[in-house]
């Protein structure tokens, strides 16, 4: 079959830059290849791993079954009214596209989320979140293929089981649901901008303006500043999830560490730092053979040059350990790892 690849080299499909191959590998265009390719015998008999743009993967070795990547393209504004509209965007298209194509057109609501690395149909699977915005805000449904039925199907919002850095095709649907189309639904101007992050309030402020273009422009500027860039320095932005613990665990860690950040994250629940107690750690910009924590933000694994991936994945259980020897808390991958 034409859409087939063998022994594929996954080098440029994960921005770790580490050399890894796939037994085979698939790209698809339009929905009947993966029709078309739901039928082929390998892919009722190989283990599958569906990738995006790779920016949140750690390869650890081969990948020894079949890789499956969507390239599905097309962007249209599928619904509107005097408040909102709703575009259907290819799960395929490059995600920082789509943020400065919205800007461009001042629909607001994907400003915040600049400048993260990947596709578009990553963003529901892994809810991606950055400076108070989260993609499930504004996410209105999402449509692909289920290999077990293997059947088109269609999520709305309210049943993708969104959390924090978490969904449903990362539970139940992992490695089983080709996301082939988002729908957002996007604000028309006057927008109310997200600036309770950080400072960006005060950085808002001091551009005298508050357009959706001046916060793309602002939250750029803080990720470049702060995250290594893929292109020059392998990495998968955070590498851990923010640990969430109960709040009595908190309040004792807050006893021993009156500075330590925490955030309420509900039902008797919080949120610690994960940059933060690898950094308190004494684990900011340290080395390890060819891996190491970046200097800007611990939370942040790097590949130095030449690495492997068993390589960043030994300095990440060296940081798991140190930081639950010390404070009891287990720190839990963000990427996924194979
Ligand atoms: N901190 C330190 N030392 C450092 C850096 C940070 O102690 O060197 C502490 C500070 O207390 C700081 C806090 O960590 O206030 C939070 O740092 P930051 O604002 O950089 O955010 P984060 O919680 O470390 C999360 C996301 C990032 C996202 C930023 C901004 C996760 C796992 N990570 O990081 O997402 O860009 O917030 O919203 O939730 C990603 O998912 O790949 C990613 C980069």
């Amino acid at each position: 079959m034409g859409l087939i690849y063998q022994n594929y080299s996954l080098d440029h499909l994960n921005t770790f830059h580490l050399s890894a191959r796939a037994s085979y590998f698939a790209l698809i265009r339009q929905p009947a290849e993966m029709e078309q390719l739901a039928r082929e015998d390998l892919f009722r008999e190989q283990p599958k791993l569906i990738l995006g743009g790779g920016s949140n993967l750690l390869l650890t070795g081969n990948f020894n079954g079949l890789v499956i990547r969507s390239g599905i393209q097309g962007l249209e504004c599928v619904d509107e009214t005097d408040e909102s509209v709703w575009i259907r965007v290819g799960s395929g298209m490059e995600w920082d596209e789509l943020v400065a194509w919205a800007v461009a057109h001042d629909w607001g609501g994907l400003e915040n989320l600049s400048a993260i690395p990947g596709d578009v149909g990553a963003a529901p699977v892994q809810n991606i979140g950055a400076y108070g915005a989260e993609a499930k805000d504004m996410i209105e449904r999402v449509e692909g293929f289920d290999f077990n039925s293997k059947t088109w199907k269609t999520f709305e919002a309210g049943e993708c089981e969104f959390d924090y850095r978490n969904s449903i095709f990362k539970k139940k649907f992992k490695n089983e649901f080709l996301v082939s189309q988002v729908t957002f639904r996007l604000s028309k101007a006057p927008h109310s901008l997200l600036t309770h992050y950080g400072n960006l309030e005060e950085e808002l402020q001091k551009t005298g303006t508050r357009s959706l273009a001046e916060m793309r422009r602002i939250i750029t500027d803080i990720r470049r500043l702060k995250l290594p860039d893929i292109h020059t320095t392998g990495n998968a932005g955070s590498f851990f999830k923010n640990p969430v613990v109960s709040l009595v665990q908190a309040d004792q860690l807050r006893d021993a560490y009156p500075n330590m950040p925490a955030y309420p994250a509900g039902d008797r629940q919080v949120k610690l730092s994960a940059a933060w107690l690898i950094d308190q750690s004494g684990l900011k910009g340290y080395t390890m053979g060819r891996a190491a924590t970046h200097t800007q933000q611990p939370l942040v694994l790097i590949n130095t040059g030449g690495a492997t991936g068993e390589e960043i994945w030994k300095l990440a259980e060296y940081i798991r350990e140190f930081v639950f020897d010390r404070y009891g808390v287990m720190l839990e991958p963000e990427v996924n790892v194979y």
